[in-house]
């Protein structure tokens, strides 16, 4: 299902810029009409064909001007399309955007096929995914936008997201877990992070660095956001939120010393369609095994700490209880990391963990 709202927030390159603050306080969230994937499906389907106005009007179920309207604000986020009413379209060149036509033809078969929203400027998708999962939106919904003015990351952390060069995607699970199940679900999100991006480039090889920061060389390009509802032995809903850096050439400020992005870490622009397809199937793999497999969680920490080049043996310093410094020691079975300091072995909950 698509929700569809008529909006003129396609024309993201008009915008006059803002400061982060103020966009987040007057741009309103609006979900892409989605009328714009279903033209670009249409013209998908018969890619050497031109086609006319009322038949891709009456495909998509609206009229001849609509349409003509349409094909004019999808030529301003750059879909090719050549004609006008009297002679009909074809499609010449679609961009790479996380539209759910896009998306849907590849992740058939998981739970994340069938609500794909998308959104051209968001505030943050964890934070629509959390208000639709409040009015009961269903497990494996999926809210991707192409630039978000209030991204957020752990703690205070605000999440960089520029327009149209990583994934920003959020997705609402329901699972017959409990809350202590959690972490352990947060982890094999990154695991999922892990294969995606080894599926499309099996020579990057990502490093986890618990809890949920996927780094290459050293720098992060991912991180994951999970965000829970729960009554004390079970969870209402959850939200995992993932931002990934993907054709991000340079980094603003401090970012720029530890962030990278996957085409700046091998030199090539990546598909950013084939990568969020790539995660959501991956994802679902994880949280099916998580969900059907009762020796999953184990393997999950396993893995983990496998595909993991700091959970044991590192010298961290972890912001938590005034700080302390020791070496990692570690997943213990709930999924914490141990850290053991001169004085004990500690269990880090939440603080954020430096590598030293
Ligand atoms: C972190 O490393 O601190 C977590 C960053 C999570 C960022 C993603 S981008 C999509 C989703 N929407 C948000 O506002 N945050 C998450």
């Amino acid at each position: 299902m698509l929700s569809i709202h008529f909006v003129d927030n396609f024309a993201i390159n008009h915008s006059h810029p803002k400061t982060k603050t103020s966009r987040a306080r007057t741009t309103p969230s609006l979900e892409t009409d989605a009328r714009l994937g279903r033209v670009i499906g249409v013209l998908m389907r018969y890619p050497t064909v031109v086609i006319s106005g009322t038949k891709l009007a009456l495909e998509i179920g609206t009229t001849s001007p609509e349409v003509w309207r349409l094909v004019q604000q999808l030529r301003v986020i750059g879909v090719g399309i050549t004609g006008h009413p009297a002679s009909g379209y074809r499609l010449t060149s679609v961009p790479d955007l996380l539209l759910p036509e896009m998306i849907r033809p590849q992740i058939r078969g998981t739970i994340f096929a069938d609500n794909i929203h998308h959104y051209y400027r968001a505030g943050s998708t964890n934070t629509i995914a959390i208000d639709a999962a409040n009015l009961g939106a269903p497990e494996g919904s999926v809210f991707v936008a192409e630039q978000q003015t209030a991204g957020r990351g752990r703690g205070s952390n605000q999440w960089y997201s520029a327009e149209s060069t990583g994934v920003y995607c959020s997705v609402i699970l329901r699972p017959a877990l409990p809350p202590s199940d959690v972490l352990v679900l947060s982890l094999a999100t990154g695991l999922a992070v892990q294969s995606a991006v080894r599926e499309i480039d099996s020579r990057v090889l990502p490093d986890l660095k618990w809890p949920n920061d996927v780094l290459i060389q050293g720098k992060k390009f991912c991180g994951i956001l999970t965000e829970m509802s729960a009554e004390a032995t079970r969870v209402r809903h959850i939200v995992t939120g993932i931002g990934i850096n993907v054709n991000q050439r340079h980094f603003p400020g401090d970012l720029a010393d530890t962030a990278t992005s996957l085409q700046l870490a091998t030199g090539t622009e990546w598909s950013r369609v084939e990568l969020c397809a790539a995660l959501l199937k991956s994802l679902n793999h994880e949280y099916c095994n998580l969900l059907e497999n009762p020796d999953a969680r184990t393997e999950i920490l396993q893995r983990f700490e496998e595909r993991s080049s700091s959970a044991r043996g590192s010298h961290v310093r972890v912001e938590e209880n005034g700080g302390f410094e020791g070496v990692t020691d570690g997943l213990d079975s709930r999924g914490f990391l141990r850290v053991r300091s001169r004085q004990r072995v500690h269990t880090v909950f939440g603080g954020t963990v430096r590598l030293q």
